[in-house]
């Protein structure tokens, strides 16, 4: 029975959406936690003796520890800020609660940004990095139960997913057909494009909309969704492989900035300026795509990558000049941020499941196969698929295979 004490311990007080974030950061058997509940320790959540159902721990190939990554300094270097923990317990999950055994992890331009803490600034290291997975439920609490069961493939969007095994609260869970890798391109970066655009942009027939770092993660959505609502959009990239990748997904003009002038083809084909800006580089780029908006023109921030890697997190942009422009044009900026948008997140995952499932939508996935040193396997290769987002290589969403390495009966 691999339960001790101690363990058990850790069960009681778990189950919680809101002390996950917490075990997360500190164990929870330390002073400040309880201080929490009125200095009271709080009921016991699963009962072990009926638990062992569906926990089947026992019975099953599930290990007591497993591989994650922690985030040991604050740093936008990502080498510098993580550390691989070959041997943490395994999570267990409470009465909400599912155990889930990843298969794919995704990347996101802002794990350096998590890593370097600017998400949260009160939090310090230890804690649990990455943004989403997908893989099987292993284990599940007496209440998870209800809808859902051992051997479904689920995908989810939480904090602490570069790990072998993930503790996800069966609310936040969206179950799937299968396990692939296209579905995780949904979670985050197709949920951010399909909710930022119903909500802000505003698109109708015609309308000319401009996608930065277009043949990413969240681009490659950007630019479908916009053209599923009939508007005409260029693309920007670094390659003429992704230009070519932008031509094949209906985008009506990718731009290569490495090759072409971006802002002189603008000011040449689109005269009269773009309707709307899906802008996530930041910097020049910002300022660029500022200078280019129509009248009544829209951008929404989505990103600003060109500066996560700066101390600052940013990169300068001529903000004294900003209200001048968007004034003279009768503009607008505003930010997105997925996280203030939950309320519409499971309408926008059945739309887009939907979507990819009927091949409406491609979902392109880079696993790394024409990186370096080939494809991303293991979280000991999460490192070189950050470096390789870096460098501006990867084509669609980046995404890490996590292999089975326990003999499951499942
Ligand atoms: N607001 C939200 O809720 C939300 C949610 C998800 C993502 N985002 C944002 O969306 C943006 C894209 O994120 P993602 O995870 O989908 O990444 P991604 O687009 O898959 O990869 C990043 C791409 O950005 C481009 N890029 C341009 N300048 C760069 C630079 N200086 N350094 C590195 N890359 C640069 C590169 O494409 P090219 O070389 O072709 O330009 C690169 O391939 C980020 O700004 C991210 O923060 C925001």
């Amino acid at each position: 029975m691999r339960f001790n004490t101690k363990s058990s311990a850790l069960l009681r007080c778990w189950g919680s959406r809101f002390w996950r974030s917490r075990r997360q950061q500190q164990c929870p058997l330390e002073g400040p936690f309880w201080s929490c509940f009125g200095g009271a320790r709080p009921r016991p959540i699963l009962d072990m003796s009926y638990s062992r159902h569906f926990l089947d721990f026992q019975g099953s190939s599930i290990p007591s520890s497993m591989k994650k990554l922690v985030v040991t300094k604050l740093n936008s270097n990502f080498r510098e800020a993580v550390a691989l923990r070959q041997d943490a317990p395994v999570p267990l999950p409470g009465d909400g609660d599912l155990l889930v055994r990843k298969r794919f992890i995704g990347i996101n331009a802002s794990d350096i940004n998590y890593s370097a803490g600017r998400y949260d600034t009160s939090v310090k290291p230890p804690f649990d990095v990455g943004f989403e997975g997908i893989g099987d439920v292993v284990a599940l609490g007496l209440s998870a139960s209800a809808r859902y069961t051992v051997g479904q493939a689920v995908a989810y969007m939480a904090p602490g997913s570069f790990a072998e095994y993930t503790v996800v609260p069966a609310k936040q869970a969206v179950l799937l057909p299968s396990v692939k890798p296209e579905f995780l391109t949904l979670m985050l970066s197709g949920a951010t494009a399909y909710i930022s655009l119903k909500e802000l942009g505003e698109l109708t027939e015609g309308k000319k909309v401009l996608v930065t770092a277009a043949s990413g993660g969240t681009g490659q959505f950007a630019v479908q969704l916009s053209k599923k609502a009939k508007c005409h959009v260029i693309g920007t990239c670094s390659s003429d492989e992704k230009a070519d990748f932008l031509k094949s997904i209906g985008c009506d003009h990718p731009i290569n900035y490495k090759t072409e002038n971006l802002g002189a083809v603008l000011r040449r084909d689109y005269p009269e300026g773009v309707d709307v800006v899906y802008e996530s580089v930041g910097g020049k780029m910002f300022d660029l795509a500022v200078n280019s908006l129509a009248t009544k023109g829209r951008l929404i921030v989505i990103g600003f990558i060109s500066g996560y890697q700066n101390p600052t997190g940013l990169q300068p942009i001529k903000a004294e000049m900003l209200p001048a422009k968007l004034l003279k044009k009768s503009a607008s900026i505003q930010g997105f941020f997925l996280n203030h948008y939950l309320s519409e997140y499971k309408m926008a995952m059945q739309h887009l499941l939907t979507m990819c499932e009927s091949g409406e939508l491609v979902c392109e996935v880079d696993l790394g196969d024409m990186s370096p040193e080939g494809k991303f396997t293991g979280l000991e290769s999460v490192f070189r698929a950050i470096d390789y987002m870096y460098m501006g290589k990867n084509i669609g969403k980046i995404v890490v295979e996590l292999p089975n390495s326990v003999n499951s009966k499942l």
